[in-house]
């Protein structure tokens, strides 16, 4: 059998629609705000990439530590073989140590990035022969019905690295555990990324880093209300703005207007004053106890926890109750 002979694509994107009128009825609001998952085109899932390799972005690196020390031991719980499905999987790069450990028959790569998660999902076709790859490309913030996996009731393991489950309120969460934990049968599992909470400066430089990288991802959200919805936002004219939110325990970031100004967006105009900002993302962190209660509500039992020696990162494995 070929490479592609093992490569199905679930085409569940959302429309060109979707993001327009996301991005007018968030401008709309009294608190202007554009939702985080547009970030992620090709310029910007190329951007997050580069994030993930910066020096003051600890999550990436510190998450991939923890999953090789854990990863033997992640596949003794969940089972060897079966079905491993990710959410968000962008370029699978920490997928590898999963893959490796649990060898499952079919993966589920899930993403909103189509052309990222194919290119991604053709490498690992190429490195991983015996591979069954059921790629869907999705929008997993919202309830999802996945494709069946006719692989004789062989157990299932969901992954969601990245500490992602923070870009959601923890209400949001909550839903987005209870989505996973309807898509799975009792006593499959589920492994979570999760960012700690810590001394604001880490976050504040993690969000904010020297290179600029973050502020150019967080910029080309506009640059992409440019290129696809015909905006004429200036780049010059807003500047990238990350601090950490104590009080509702979550990283902010927004684009803040350095001037007083008037965009047009497919024929709508929308007036900035001097410093008003786009709320653009929240990267909410958890305590572990937090957490547990949140994976508890959603139907989970705690199976193990492994984080890193300074306690930043956490990688949770769960079971379906
Ligand atoms: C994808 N997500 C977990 C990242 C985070 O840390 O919240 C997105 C990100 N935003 C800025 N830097 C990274």
């Amino acid at each position: 059998m070929n490479n592609l002979a093992r490569l199905r694509l679930h085409d569940l994107a959302p429309e060109q629609q979707d993001f327009r009128a996301a991005v007018l009825e968030g401008l709309a609001r009294p608190h202007k705000s554009l939702p985080c998952k547009f970030f992620y085109d090709a310029a910007g899932s190329a951007l997050f990439d580069e994030i993930c390799e910066l020096p003051e972005y600890y999550p990436t690196r510190t998450e991939v530590d923890i999953l090789r020390r854990a990863a033997a031991q992640i596949a003794e719980l969940a089972g060897y073989g079966g079905v491993l499905i990710e959410y968000g999987s962008g370029s699978s790069i920490k997928t590898r140590l999963l893959l490796d450990a649990l060898a499952p028959a079919v993966y589920m790569p899930i993403d909103i990035s189509r052309e990222h998660m194919l290119a991604a999902c053709h490498t690992l076709s190429r490195d991983y022969p015996q591979l069954h790859l059921m790629a869907v490309c999705a929008d997993y913030t919202r309830p999802l019905r996945l494709p069946r996996v006719d692989r004789g009731g062989q157990r299932k393991l969901a992954f969601f690295p990245g500490s992602s489950i923070g870009n959601f309120t923890p209400l949001e969460a909550l839903r987005f555990l209870k989505n996973i934990a309807q898509a799975l049968a009792p006593g499959d599992g589920l492994v979570v990324g999760v960012d700690r909470k810590k001394d604001p400066a880490i976050l504040q430089a993690a969000y904010d880093d020297a290179a600029g990288v973050t502020a150019a991802f967080n910029l080309n959200l506009l640059a992409r209300c440019n290129r696809e919805l015909g905006a004429d936002f200036d780049l010059t004219g807003f500047a990238h703005k990350a601090f950490y939110n104590a009080a509702a325990g979550r990283v902010e970031m927004h684009m803040e207007s350095l001037r007083a100004q008037t965009v047009h967006v497919a024929g709508q105009a929308f007036s900035f004053a001097l410093g008003e900002t786009i709320h653009t993302e929240n990267s909410h962190k958890y305590d572990l106890s937090e957490f547990q209660h949140l994976a508890t509500q959603a139907g989970f039992r705690l199976l193990k926890t492994w984080s890193d020696d300074a306690n930043l990162f956490s990688v949770v494995s769960l079971q379906r109750s």
